[in-house]
């Protein structure tokens, strides 16, 4: 019998911006629903891609005076890049720059054309390039869109438009009739009410942009971005370009993930163009919550955007699956911060699962000749337990509540720990010897318990678990069934999982990141190979409020001369450097340039140097003073005279 199919997608991505960590929260959900979706023998298909056209694109292209398909390009690569970072299982990754995808565009114009629903006007009203949508001058808010205070500029073009309006009834008919389909419950209400509100007809084409999917017959006009990026989830199926199987076998998807912003597009916009096409709709969208930072909305104007490559080049990406699944209820907000990741990486992952597995196997190595117990057992409290906590997970994992899936895998560890205190194999075996039954039933229970907990956090933690199993002696993909465990195998190799992080470390080295001028705007990845051109300054990536000259004059800024650097130990990025600024003695300073930087080539280099600043201790070490440099994507670009200046020579 056919297996039940299972299509999931995440949004499209726009490529005018590299990925942060609420970009990658929406794959790493989608990857973790359908890791599971696989196991639990559903015929999964998942898809991810980007977005690359219109208003937005178009004109971060120009600023950068690069043309906006080599600038897709080379955001694309940093996302298959990033997702095969973090072992992301897509089958399909779709760009809107695909022939296929033109192919199915127009296909769907074809469709509703056919259906009456497309006429030609004239459009005048107001357009958030930001949002790329359009808004009726009631629904602005102070003169910018509503939906996340963009400015807005008055547009008034011939234009092609959807017959939206004759959707408002057949819609509420439909969400009366799938209250599953927009999930949570909270997202249903807000999209009925917005769709009783009333519908007006839609701007479906753009003539004063040449950036996007020529409209079919009538190369003035290009395809409205969102007909174009919905068109996604069927155009990487086939659909248009003649081969249809995959259409046939996949569509209707049964979950579109999506954030909350971009919710209306899916539930109100998609539903009524597949209606008017005449196609099924699909099974279920999901809005999820926003990730801020430090409580606050994370943007590029504010500079506090939390970019996910530093977290897992430190931290490995299961820790940052780990995190994003944990610390989110999924659909409501959450907040990233550093000591929030920090502290729930040492005290779930180093100490809960790290420390958990560490005892036992420790354990089961000491007693049992490096192999798993010679007998299995079959009679134990942590069996019940078990068998308890794999119901629950299931549970909560159907329902898309992963937080509260692995807080169940966590209580199995802690049901772990307090069975060995309890049992204290090390009595049995000093009194009763290692080969006793009871020692080797006591050790069973513990490592079979460890099993099925690398199973359930398989979805999340794919590495992970595979290291884990390894360790166990057991096989990947095995049954969440007790007994899966095979008696007297050898057991892996040692290793901790996690390895504890060093907070004081951390914050010394975030500190020096922070210490640094306010960061341009997202900086412009380099296209083939060429060094990235200068962005466009952003005017609030500059300190919102203006300084008098006179402020600026009390930072005291003189050109020095590295007469040492060394690195400071156990730190990736710290160097302390000696630097002579004119003064009698040299000055110690320590700055975070290490990971692009070798000591030996800053002997005998000019650096920038704000003299007067208060010292601070980095990692141990005193700093007198901090050094300047570019930050490109985190990455320091010393800053120097140009001409060698006597040491001490003033910056003004
Ligand atoms: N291109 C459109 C989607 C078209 S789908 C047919 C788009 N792209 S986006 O790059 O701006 O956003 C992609 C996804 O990232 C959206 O689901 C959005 O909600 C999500 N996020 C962007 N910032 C976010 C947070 N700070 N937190 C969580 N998710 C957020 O919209």
């Amino acid at each position: 019998m056919a297996r039940e199919t299972f299509y999931i997608t995440t949004p499209i991505y726009y490529v005018n911006d590299l990925p942060h960590i609420g970009h990658i929260y929406t794959t790493v959900v989608a990857d973790t629903i359908a890791r599971y979706k696989r196991m639990r023998g559903f015929d999964v298909r998942f898809l991810t891609g980007t977005d690359e056209h219109g208003q937005k694109m178009e004109r971060s292209a120009r600023a950068r005076g690069v043309e906006p398909k080599a600038l897709a390009d080379e955001v694309v690569r940093r996302y298959h890049e990033l997702w095969r970072r973090l072992e992301i299982t897509h089958d399909d990754f779709i760009r809107t720059t695909d022939a296929r995808h033109r192919a199915g565009v127009h296909a769907m114009i074809a469709r509703m054309q056919a259906g009456g629903d497309i006429y030609k006007g004239s459009y005048e009203g107001w357009y958030c390039s930001g949002c790329e949508a359009f808004f009726p001058e009631t629904q602005l808010v102070n003169g910018t869109c509503p939906d996340q205070g963009h400015p807005v500029e008055r547009l008034q073009e011939e234009s092609y438009f959807f017959r939206l309006s004759a959707y408002q009834e057949p819609l509420l008919a439909f969400y009366r009739e799938h209250p599953e389909f927009i999930r949570p419950a909270t997202r249903y209400n807000e999209v009925v009410r917005f769709v009783e509100g009333g519908l007006k007809d839609l701007s479906i084409s753009r003539a004063t942009i040449s950036w996007g999917i020529p409209w079919p017959g009538d190369p003035e006009h290009v395809v409205y971005v969102w007909l174009d990026a919905l068109t996604n989830y069927i155009s990487a199926l086939g659909f248009g370009s003649g081969d249809t199987e995959l259409y046939e076998r996949y569509w209707p998807a049964a979950l579109h993930l999506v954030g909350k912003d971009i919710l209306r597009f899916h539930c109100v916009y998609w539903p009524a163009f597949l209606m008017s096409a005449g196609l099924p709709l699909p099974r279920q969208v999901f809005g999820h919550g926003w990730w801020l930072r430090d409580e606050r909305k994370m943007s590029k104007s504010l500079g506090n955007v939390v970019r996910p490559d530093a977290l897992i080049e430190r931290f490995g990406p299961d820790a940052v699956r780990y995190f994003l699944l944990r610390e989110m209820t999924f659909g409501q907000d959450a907040s990233f911060s550093d000591e929030g990741f920090l502290a729930r990486y040492n005290a779930d992952l180093a100490n809960g699962l790290g420390n958990a597995a560490s005892r036992v196997l420790a354990m089961a190595r000491r007693y049992g000749d490096g192999r798993t117990p010679v007998e299995a057992c079959d009679d134990s409290v942590l069996r019940t337990k078990a068998g308890e906590i794999v119901g629950r997970w299931r549970e909560t994992m159907d329902a898309f509540e992963f937080h509260r899936a692995l807080e169940a895998v966590w209580e199995l560890l802690a049901a772990v720990d307090a069975y060995v205190n309890e049992k204290a194999p090390w009595a049995i075996a000093k009194a009763e010897g290692v080969s006793s039954p009871r020692l080797q039933h006591v050790l069973y229970n513990c490592l079979e318990s460890l099993r099925l907990a690398a199973v359930m956090v398989s979805p999340v933690m794919p590495a992970m678990s595979a290291r884990l199993l390894a360790q166990l002696g057991a096989a990947e993909g095995g049954a969440l069934e007790w007994g899966g465990l095979a008696t007297s195998r050898p057991l892996g190799e040692e290793g901790a999982l996690f390895p504890r992080a060093d907070v004081e470390a951390y914050f010394a080295e975030v500190k020096v990141d922070e210490n640094k001028p306010v960061q341009p705007a997202t900086p412009v990845p380099a296209v083939g190979g060429a060094p990235a051109p200068t962005p466009a300054p952003a005017p609030q990536a500059v300190a919102a409020e203006p300084i008098g000259i006179d402020e600026f004059a009390r930072v005291k800024l003189v050109v020095g001369t590295v007469k040492t650097a060394e690195r400071v130990p156990k730190s990736k990025k710290l160097v302390r450097l000696e630097v002579d600024l004119g003064e009698p003695a040299l000055r110690q300073i320590v700055g975070g340039i290490g990971d692009r930087y070798q000591p030996e080539q800053l002997l005998g280099r000019q650096i920038v140097v704000v003299a007067n600043l208060k010292p601070a201790v980095l990692m141990g070490v005193e700093s007198r003073g901090m050094l300047l440099a570019a930050s490109l994507d985190g990455a320091p670009f010393l800053l120097a005279p140009d001409g060698e200046v006597p040491p001490g020579t003033g910056v003004k």
